[in-house]
C-alpha cells in the first residue's frame, strides 16, 4: 500500500464575454465563445490523497481506468504550509450533498481521462484500485459570491492528474513545459464546470467550443496599444448563497424570448472585444463588457419564470459607476475627462467586479470605498492559471 498526496491551486476568472446557455448539456459544450481575465490570489487550493490498495499497475494509452475506486469528500478547513501566504486567509469549503456527488464524480472522471491523456505527454498513470480523499478551501470567503466552481473543478482535476502520474516529476516537468497539457486538463476540466476550463491559463483566455486557451494581449509588437496588467476590485454586495444556482441559469436563459439571437449577438461582440483588447483600447472594453454584463442579466430578467440576482445596492453602484463607461451620462461619482473607464461586469450574482490597470488600483479602491461604504471590497490582480503546490 502506499499513499499519494498532491495539492493544486487554482484562480476564479472572470468573464467579459460570458458563457450563459450550453449547446450540449452533458459535456459542457458552450453556446457562444466567451472570453475571460484569470485571477491570481482568489483562488481554490484542493488537496488529494490517494492509497493505493493492492496490485496497482501502471496503465498508458490501454489504461482500462476500471478499477474499483472509492472516493470521499473530506469537509475539513485544509491548510497546506506551501500554499504561502494566502494560507491564513483561507476558508473551508462547504458542500451540499449534490454538491459533493458533482465534485466526486469529476475525480472519477478526470482518473479515467487521464490514462488516455498521458500518453501524448509522454507521462504514465497509476491505474491501481485506490482510495482517494479531497479537501478543499478558498482563499475568498465561502458564500461571497465570487465564482467558486471555476477554481475548484479547475483545482480539483490538476490534483487529481498529479496523483495519477507514476512519475510525479515527470508531470511537473510536461506542465511547466507544454501548454498543450494545460489544455487538455482544461477540456476535461470543463466537462465537471464549464468556465473552470478558462482557469488553466492567463491572465486573457479565449474558449471556444472545446477548447480554451490564453491571448496575448500584452505583447510588445503590440506597441503602445498592448493591454496593462489588471486588477480587479469585487464590491460584495451580499455573500448569501444563490437562489438560481448557474445550473439552473443556463438552462432557464433559453426560454427568454430575448434568447433568440443571443449566441450570434455574443458571438459578434466577441470579435469586438477580442480587436478592442489587442489595441488596448480600454473605452472599447468597458462599453462593450457593460453591453455583455446588462445582456445576461436581461435573460434572467426575461426569462419564463423571471429571475434576478440584482439587490438594491447592485443598481445603487451600477448607477454610480455608469458615467465612467458612459461618460454623457451624470451619476453618483464624477468622472472626469479623459480619464481611463474601469471594466464593470457582473457575474451571476449581485456582486461588482471593476477592473482597472493595476497602477490605478489604489486610487479607485478609495474611490469605491467613499462612494460606497457599505460594502466590503476584495482586490486581486490577473494571474497565470492552475498550478500545483509543490
Ligand atoms: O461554469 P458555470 O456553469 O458555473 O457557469 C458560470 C457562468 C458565468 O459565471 C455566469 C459566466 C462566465 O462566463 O463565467
Amino acid at each position: 500500500m502506499s499513499v499519494v498526496q498532491t495539492v493544486a491551486r487554482a484562480p476564479s476568472n472572470i468573464a467579459l464575454i460570458k458563457y450563459m446557455g450550453k449547446s450540449d448539456r452533458d459535456s459542457n459544450l458552450p453556446a457562444n465563445g466567451s472570453l475571460s481575465l484569470t485571477l491570481r490570489d482568489l483562488c481554490t487550493i484542493t488537496e488529494v490523497r490517494r492509497v493505493l490498495r493492492g496490485g496497482s499497475g501502471m496503465a498508458g494509452a490501454a489504461g482500462t481506468g476500471t478499477a474499483v475506486d472509492e472516493v470521499r469528500w473530506i469537509p475539513e478547513a485544509f491548510r497546506h504550509v506551501a500554499a504561502g501566504s494566502v494560507a491564513d486567509q483561507m476558508e473551508p469549503v462547504v458542500l451540499s450533498a449534490d454538491a459533493i456527488d458533482r465534485v466526486t464524480r469529476h475525480l472519477r472522471r478526470a482518473r479515467a481521462a487521464c490514462a488516455e491523456i498521458f500518453p501524448a505527454f509522454g507521462l504514465r498513470c497509476h491505474d491501481g484500485a485506490s482510495y482517494w480523499e479531497i479537501r478543499s478551501a478558498n482563499t475568498f470567503p465561502a458564500a461571497s459570491g465570487i465564482a467558486s466552481s471555476a477554481s475548484s473543478f479547475a483545482a480539483l482535476t490538476l490534483a487529481t492528474a498529479q496523483a495519477c502520474a507514476a512519475d510525479p516529476e515527470a508531470f511537473a516537468r510536461a506542465w511547466d513545459s507544454d501548454r498543450e497539457l494545460h489544455r487538455a486538463l482544461a477540456r476535461l476540466s470543463r466537462q465537471g464546470s464549464g468556465s473552470s476550463c478558462r482557469s488553466f491559463e492567463g491572465p486573457w483566455v479565449l474558449w471556444r467550443g472545446t477548447d480554451a486557451a490564453a491571448l496575448d494581449f500584452s505583447s510588445p509588437d503590440l506597441g503602445a496599444g498592448r493591454m496593462p496588467e489588471m486588477a480587479d476590485l469585487v464590491i460584495l454586495v451580499e455573500s448569501a448563497p444563490k437562489a438560481v444556482s448557474s445550473s439552473q441559469a443556463h438552462q432557464r436563459v433559453q426560454t427568454s424570448p430575448l434568447w433568440a439571437g443571443r449566441p450570434e449577438r455574443a458571438e459578434g461582440r466577441l470579435e469586438k472585444m477580442i480587436e478592442a483588447l489587442r489595441r488596448g483600447e480600454l473605452a472599447a472594453v468597458s462599453r462593450l463588457a457593460w453591453q455583455e454584463a446588462w445582456e445576461m442579466h436581461s435573460l434572467f430578467h426575461t426569462a419564463e419564470e423571471p429571475f434576478t440576482y440584482w439587490r438594491p445596492g447592485t443598481l445603487e453602484i451600477l448607477n454610480g459607476l455608469r458615467p465612467f463607461v458612459w461618460p454623457a451620462e451624470s451619476g453618483t461619482l464624477s468622472a472626469q475627462p479623459g480619464q481611463v473607464p474601469p471594466i464593470v461586469t457582473l457575474d451571476a450574482g449581485p456582486n461588482v467586479h471593476v477592473l482597472v490597470p493595476a497602477t490605478r488600483a489604489p486610487e479607485w479602491r478609495e474611490r469605491l470605498r467613499s462612494a460606497f461604504p457599505a460594502w466590503r471590497i476584495l482586490e486581486d490582480v490577473q494571474g497565470l492559471g492552475a498550478e500545483g503546490v509543490r
